[in-house]
């Protein structure tokens, strides 16, 4: 235990930046994707806090160091390590099982063993420097040993632990060969959360069926009434915190002058269309691209819309890019692309302009400053913050989202037009509507939007579950 370590840690797959190697030999740090680090690395940075994670290249042996005010503390995987714990029970096994099963996940005991011993490296780097009683904040599905395994050392920490996608349906999660050793690991923490009420009832009920505890039967809230969980002499609470984003942060950067003139600049680009479409995700089967590319197709070819009158601009986020179902799925993204350009643009005016790339913070908020419709159809997220940056930028009340009610956010984002990623001809006509809505309709919309988003940022977020977990945020 360190004597005058940290008092306050969030310990999180990977670091909020990403170690680069470039081909001349040299390393540079840059922003790690995601909506986890995209939430709480303000919150963080604004405060003095740790920070514990992978700096996100396999063998990188990195000391831990300073970034504004942030402590970074480094933990190293191997390339087996990458491949088992990471691509493999992380995101080959954990992610789609936890996404409703939307591709199949695989059961594979060694990376379940990498799993583990990757596990107790992370709880090993909390306990090496958290001070005496710090509180620890763990995040997400690669680290759901975690919360017990620190416990077992350092009993005297408070211990968080916040899950950022979605909790299965119990028959789902029943799958899992180890799933009471991941009920177990939760419930090491003091608090365990969820973005949805219906994630901690889940979990709650697994309490029961799989460890045989007796939980709480009432129902859970929204940042209010948490489960309670008796484990031995400890008390467990289980609840429901909706994560956000910097809302006023980006509001302003939407505001600025810049960032009005560069959007501007991004429609004379696209050729001054009447229309602009948008879609920004990281490159994952869950976000349901190909479902809008599939929209976008029948509205053309149906001359509902054409090509000159409106433009689609999907950027994409390279991500888990050695992982089969991704590899599968870019392929298949690319070739519909292809295909729309190839019927339907002309020469100098693709009908999709796909980019797969990340745009910079300001780069973004232009675009979405420019967009007319922003769609965001995942098939299942566990939150999804795109939506809720979209409307944090349209400050002017214009524009409209088109949201699947299979993200977390539809329960809160009610003023969207919501669909079901499902029904490809609902789909079609909600896009339709979003494309020809009365200006009067769409800021009533927006408006509404606005006032949810801006009183529930991501400052409030973190708060509510600090207090819930009885420690008070950081200064
Ligand atoms: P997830 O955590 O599954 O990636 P979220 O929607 O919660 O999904 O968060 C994604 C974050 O990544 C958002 O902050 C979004 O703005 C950012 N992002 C996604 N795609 C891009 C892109 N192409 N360029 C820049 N930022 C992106
Ligand atoms: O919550 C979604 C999440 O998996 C985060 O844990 C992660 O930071 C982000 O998406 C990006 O994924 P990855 O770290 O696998 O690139």
């Amino acid at each position: 235990m360190s004597t005058n370590g940290s008092d306050f840690i969030v310990v999180a797959n990977r670091l909020p930046v990403d170690l680069e190697r470039m081909e001349d030999g040299t390393q540079r740090w840059k922003h790690s994707p995601g909506g986890l680090v995209t939430a709480l690395e303000p919150f963080l940075r604004s405060r003095s806090g740790a920070w514990v994670g992978w700096p996100g290249v396999a063998d990188a042996e990195v000391e831990a160091f300073e970034e504004e005010g942030l402590r970074l503390h480094p933990v190293g995987l191997s390339a087996a390590e990458v491949r088992d714990y990471y691509e493999g029970f992380s995101n080959g096994t954990l992610w789609p099982l936890y996404h409703d099963v939307v591709a199949p996940p695989v059961f594979d005991r060694a990376w379940w063993e990498s799993y583990v011993k990757v596990n107790r490296r992370f709880a090993d780097a909390c306990a090496s420097i958290a001070a005496k009683g710090a509180t620890v904040w763990v995040q997400d599905y690669q680290l759901q040993l975690v919360p017990q395994l620190l416990r077992e050392q350092r009993p005297d920490l408070r211990i968080g632990f916040f899950l950022h996608i979605p909790f299965p349906p119990v028959e789902l999660f029943m799958q899992l060969p180890w799933r009471t050793e991941i009920i177990r690991g939760l419930l090491g923490a003091d608090l365990v959360g969820f973005h949805r009420p219906g994630g901690a009832q889940n979990f709650l009920w697994l309490a029961r069926r799989l460890v045989g505890l007796e939980p709480s039967r009432g129902a859970v809230g929204v940042r209010t009434r948490p489960g309670v969980v008796q484990v031995g002499d400890r008390t467990v609470r289980v609840g429901a915190f909706p994560i956000s984003i910097d809302a006023a942060g980006l509001d302003a950067i939407a505001r600025s002058r810049e960032t009005q003139a560069r959007a501007k600049q991004i429609r004379e680009e696209l050729g001054n269309p009447k229309r602009i479409m948008l879609g920004v995700d990281r490159l994952d089967y869950t976000k349901g691209i190909d479902v809008r590319l599939h929209a976008l197709h029948e509205l053309l070819a149906e001359e509902r819309i054409t090509a000159e009158d409106t433009v689609m601009v999907q950027l994409a986020t390279p991500s888990r890019e050695r992982v089969e179902h991704y590899k599968q799925m870019r392929g298949e993204i690319e070739q519909v692309v292809g295909r729309i350009n190839g019927e339907f643009s002309r020469v100098g005016h693709p009908a999709v302009h796909y980019l797969h790339q990340s745009v910079d913070r300001r780069e973004l908020c232009a675009f979405m400053s420019a967009a007319d419709v922003m769609i965001v159809t995942p098939v299942r997220d566990g939150m999804n913050l795109v939506c809720k940056e979209y409307v944090a930028c349209r400050y002017d009340l214009g524009g409209a989202l088109v949201l699947s009610e299979f993200a977390g956010a539809a329960s809160e984002l009610t003023s969207a037009f919501l669909v079901n990623p499902h029904d490809l001809d609902g789909v079609k006509n909600s896009l339709y509507a979003a494309l020809t809505v009365d200006p009067a309709e769409g800021r009533r919309r927006m408006r509404a939007l606005r006032r949810q988003v801006l009183t529930h940022d991501v400052d409030r977020w973190a708060r509510s579950f600090l207090e819930a977990l009885g420690t008070a945020a950081p200064n």
